[in-house]
C-alpha cells in the first residue's frame, strides 16, 4: 500500500512510525514532512493547506490511503477533496471538523446536547462583550472563535485584562478572522486530561489518557506553547472518571454530531478538566493532539493502520484497540527562547541508539545534516513499566541528543508522579 500523511510535525512523525509497522505498507509520503521525518518517509514539498496540489499528488501517485492529521487541512476540507477522487482517508470531513474549527459551534453543541462544559456567552460585537464583562467574576476566559495556532485562549485575571483580550481579538484582529466572534467563558479549576478517541460515528474507542505540559517553563510557568512534554496514562483519569466521561461526554458527543448531520470519523480529541463537579470539556480537537500522540501511539499494541481503516469503513466495532499497561513520557527539546524569538539552523546530533524514540518536529535536511528549523525541534519518548522509570529514561535519552541552544523542561511528569504517590 502507498500511504500519504499530511503534515510535518512530531505528531506526524509518530503516526508515520506507527504506520510503518504494518507489513502491507510499501511506501509513505509525507506532505510536507520535515528533515527528520525524511528518515521514515519520502517528504514532498507540498504544504498541508495546499488542497489542490495534495489531491493532484495523491491521484498521480495512486495513493491507497491518506491520513490527514493537522487541524487546518481538516477544517479546509482536504478529506472531502481526496474522497471526491475516491481516495479513502483517515480524518473528519469539513462539516465535522467544525467541532474544532469553531469554538462557538462546539460550545452551542455542548449546550444543546447537555454535555458538561464551562458556562459561556458568544459575541460578534465588541461593545456587547465589554458590557457583559462588567457583570462577571474573574478570572474569566476569552477565546477567539476560529483556529489561532493554539494561541486563541486568554485567561484574564481581571476586568481590564479581559477588555484588552476582547479588543485584541475583535478590533486589532491579532488572530485575523478567527476573532470575528469571541467566546467568553467561566474559568474552571482542576487537573487537565487529554483523551484521544477513535470513532467511526457509530462507536467510540478511547485511547490511553495523557497529560500535556503547555507552559514553557518548569512548574507550569512562562508562556503557553504548543506543548513541552506529555505523559501517559494520566493519573487523574481514574476508572470512575473514565466511565463518567464515556457516558456523559464521549458517546453524547458522537450522537450529537450525528444528529446535526455532521458524523465525525477519525480521531476526536477531548480536552477535559476534572472539576469538583465532575469532568467538563475544555475543548474538542478534530485530530490527534501534539505532543499527546508521541506518548499515546508508542503504547498502542494494535496495528494503527488496521484501526484507521476500520474507522474509515465504519467497522470500528469489529477491531480491537489495545494499549499496553506501561507508561510513556515525551520530553520536547526546543530552541532556547521558544515560544518568543529563537535561533534556527543549529546542527542536531541524534545517536542511532535513540533514533527510534525521537519524533522530529522542526528540522530540515541541509545537505545531509539535520539542522533546527522551528521552535519545538523534537520530542523524545520513553516507554517503561511505570511512570517514574519512563520519566528518567526519557531524560537519559534527552542527554544523548545535542544541538546548540537546546532547551527543555526538567519537570515533565512530576505533577503526575506526585498525584500517583499521593494516591497511595
Ligand atoms: P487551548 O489553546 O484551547 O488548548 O487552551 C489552552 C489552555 O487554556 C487549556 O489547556 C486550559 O489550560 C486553559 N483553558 C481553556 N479554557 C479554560 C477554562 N474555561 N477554564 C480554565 N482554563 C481554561
Ligand atoms: N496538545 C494540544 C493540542 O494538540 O492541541
Amino acid at each position: 500500500m502507498k500511504i500519504l500523511v499530511i503534515g510535518g510535525g512530531g505528531r506526524e512523525h509518530a503516526v508515520i512510525k506507527a504506520l510503518k509497522k504494518n507489513k502491507d505498507v510499501e511506501k509513505i509520503y509525507a506532505l510536507p514532512g520535515n528533515g527528520g521525518i525524511a528518515v521514515d518517509a519520502e517528504c514532498v514539498q507540498i504544504g498541508a493547506k495546499d488542497k489542490e496540489k495534495i489531491v493532484e499528488f495523491a491521484v498521480e501517485n495512486k495513493i491507497d490511503y491518506a491520513v490527514v492529521t493537522p487541524d487546518d487541512p481538516l477544517v479546509l476540507g482536504v478529506v472531502d477533496a481526496l474522497n471526491e477522487k475516491n481516495i479513502p482517508c483517515f480524518g473528519p470531513n469539513k462539516s465535522a471538523a467544525i467541532i474544532e474549527g469553531s469554538k462557538a459551534f462546539s460550545k452551542d453543541l455542548m449546550k444543546k446536547y447537555g454535555i458538561p462544559t464551562a458556562t459561556y456567552e458568544i459575541f460578534d460585537n465588541q461593545e456587547k462583550a465589554i458590557e457583559y464583562l462588567k457583570t462577571q467574576k474573574f478570572p474569566i476566559v476569552v477565546k477567539a472563535d476560529g483556529l489561532a495556532l493554539g494561541k486563541g485562549v486568554i485567561i484574564a485575571q481581571n476586568y481590564d485584562e479581559a477588555v484588552d483580550a476582547v479588543k485584541s481579538m475583535m478590533s486589532d484582529k491579532v488572530f485575523g478572522a478567527s476573532g470575528d466572534n469571541v467566546v467568553i467563558e467561566e474559568f474552571l479549576v482542576g487537573p487537565e486530561v487529554s483523551v484521544l478517541a477513535f470513532t467511526d460515528g457509530k462507536v467510540v474507542k478511547p485511547m490511553v489518557s495523557s497529560m500535556d505540559h503547555k507552559r514553557a517553563k518548569d512548574n507550569d510557568e512562562g508562556l503557553n506553547t504548543g506543548g513541552m512534554g506529555t505523559i501517559a496514562p494520566n493519573p487523574y483519569y481514574s476508572q470512575e472518571i473514565a466511565k463518567i466521561c464515556e457516558e456523559k461526554i464521549f458517546i453524547p458527543t458522537i450522537k450529537a454530531m450525528n444528529e446535526e448531520g455532521r458524523t465525525f470519523k477519525g480521531c476526536l480529541y477531548f480536552g477535559l478538566m476534572i472539576t469538583e463537579d465532575g469532568p467538563k470539556v475544555i475543548e474538542y480537537n478534530c485530530r490527534f493532539g501534539d505532543p499527546e500522540t508521541q506518548v499515546v501511539l508508542p503504547l498502542l499494541e494494535s496495528d494503527l493502520l488496521t484501526v484507521m481503516q476500520a474507522v474509515t469503513e465504519e467497522r470500528l466495532e469489529e477491531v480491537e484497540v489495545k494499549f499496553s499497561n506501561k507508561s510513556a513520557c515525551c520530553v520536547i527539546m526546543a530552541s532556547n527562547g521558544y515560544p518568543s524569538s529563537y535561533g534556527k539552523g543549529y546542527e542536531i546530533n541524534i545517536p542511532s541508539e535513540v533514533e527510534d524514540s525521537v519524533y522530529v518536529a522542526g528540522a530540515t535536511d541541509l545537505g545531509g545534516k539535520l539542522v533546527t528549523s522551528g521552535g519545538r525541534v523534537l520530542g523524545v519518548t520513553a516507554v517503561e513499566d511505570n511512570l517514574k522509570t519512563a520519566i528518567s529514561s526519557a531524560y537519559e535519552k534527552v542527554q544523548k541528543i545535542t544541538f546548540e541552544n537546546a532547551y527543555y523542561r526538567k519537570d515533565i511528569g512530576q505533577r503526575a508522579l506526585k498525584a500517583l504517590t499521593e494516591d497511595n
